[in-house]
């Protein structure tokens, strides 16, 4: 499968280009980016980049770009018959996820979204959990995702991270990876929103820096949510899932799993890093998505549009 990595940024260059390059099946053709730095670091690593990109010298594309980008190159890349893997949230609002509507069934059905950790074994091992009644239902949630510290002296940091909340606060970012694993956990979308909240811990930034929610699942399930960025200390990154037999864990950076219940303590660990496990297993179902292994991108972009909306609901009850 011929690919071109378009976008040479934090999560391009540091995750998306290794896990393409691993990959046997992925020859690698082009890395793209319209800013002259980033093709230089590309090009200090020996790949070639340019600033665009002809649809025709590729079967797919990997779009590690900006929301407020993504849904144009990825309408434009799936209307030229590639394969396209879109980085989360697949728009900015779901007013914007709007020009997605221009793709025809077969063009949309070729659209994985990068809700990449949804691919990780522990996702997986919590569903079965659920499933099989081993934490007993209904359950509540307790997410608490907590990342980007401040750090008043890294300035690139502090501007990325000041351009991505002038284009929504945390829920938006990291809601799409969490109101997806929630949905596929819990048994589907929320059924309501109960309640919402935001704090802005400094007057300049230009949207709440923290913010929650409580909402219901099928079955009964309850979510507590909180997403926090940039302040200079962090809470735990963590998940609970609690019901009345058992409790399980989750570290929200290693994934690893932490089973409580009346027969003691169990832990469940798995090889390698999340990063590493997660990123790989994304581009093996993208090669499988080209080599018709599989009908449809997993996670679809109507899984990335259902996650953006969540993530709209509460940023908007937020307020
Ligand atoms: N799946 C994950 O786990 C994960 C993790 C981190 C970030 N992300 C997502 O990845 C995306 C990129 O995040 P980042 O932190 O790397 O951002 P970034 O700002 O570091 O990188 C974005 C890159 O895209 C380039 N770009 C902008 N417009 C472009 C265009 N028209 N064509 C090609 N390139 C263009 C920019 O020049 C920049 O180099 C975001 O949507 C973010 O939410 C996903």
């Amino acid at each position: 499968m011929r690919v071109a990595l378009v976008g040479l940024g934090e999560i391009g260059l540091s995750a998306h280009l290794p896990a393409l390059l691993r990959h046997p099946s992925v020859e690698l053709v082009r890395c793209v980016d319209p800013d002259p730095e980033r093709r230089e670091i590309a090009a200090g690593q020996g790949i070639k980049a340019s600033p665009d990109l002809a649809p025709e010298a590729v079967d797919g594309v990997v779009l590690a770009t900006p929301p407020w980008v993504t849904p144009h190159l990825a309408v434009r890349y799936a209307q030229a018959g590639l394969c396209v893997l879109a980085e989360k949230p697949v728009a900015t609002s779901v007013e914007a996820a709007q020009l997605y509507d221009e793709l025809d069934h077969d063009q949309r059905r070729r659209v994985q979204v990068g809700l990449t950790y949804r691919h990780d074994p522990a996702i997986q091992q919590l569903k079965t959990w659920i499933e099989d009644g081993t934490l007993g239902t209904p359950i509540l949630v307790r997410a608490h995702i907590y990342d980007e510290a401040h750090d008043a002296g890294d300035f690139e940091h502090s501007q990325r991270i000041t351009t991505t909340l002038e284009h929504g606060s945390p829920v938006v970012h990291e809601g799409a990876h969490l109101f997806d694993w929630l949905s596929h956990l819990l048994g589907g979308p929320p059924k309501s929103l109960n309640d919402a909240w935001s704090v802005t811990t400094r007057p300049e930034l230009p949207a709440a820096n923290l913010v929650g929610a409580r909402l219901s699942y099928p079955r009964g399930h309850q979510a507590l949510v909180e997403f926090g960025w940039f302040t200079t200390a962090l809470p735990r990154c963590e998940l609970t899932f609690l019901g009345d037999r058992g409790l399980a864990t989750l570290d929200g950076f290693s994934f690893a799993l932490r089973l409580s219940t009346a027969d003691g303590d169990h832990d469940v660990t798995f090889p390698g890093d999340r990063t590493t496990r997660c990123f790989d297993l994304q581009v093996r179902r993208f090669v499988e998505l080209y080599d018709g292994t599989r009908k449809a991108g997993e996670p679809s972009l109507d899984d990335g549009i259902a996650a953006l909306r969540t993530a709209e609901l509460v940023a908007g009850r937020a307020l």
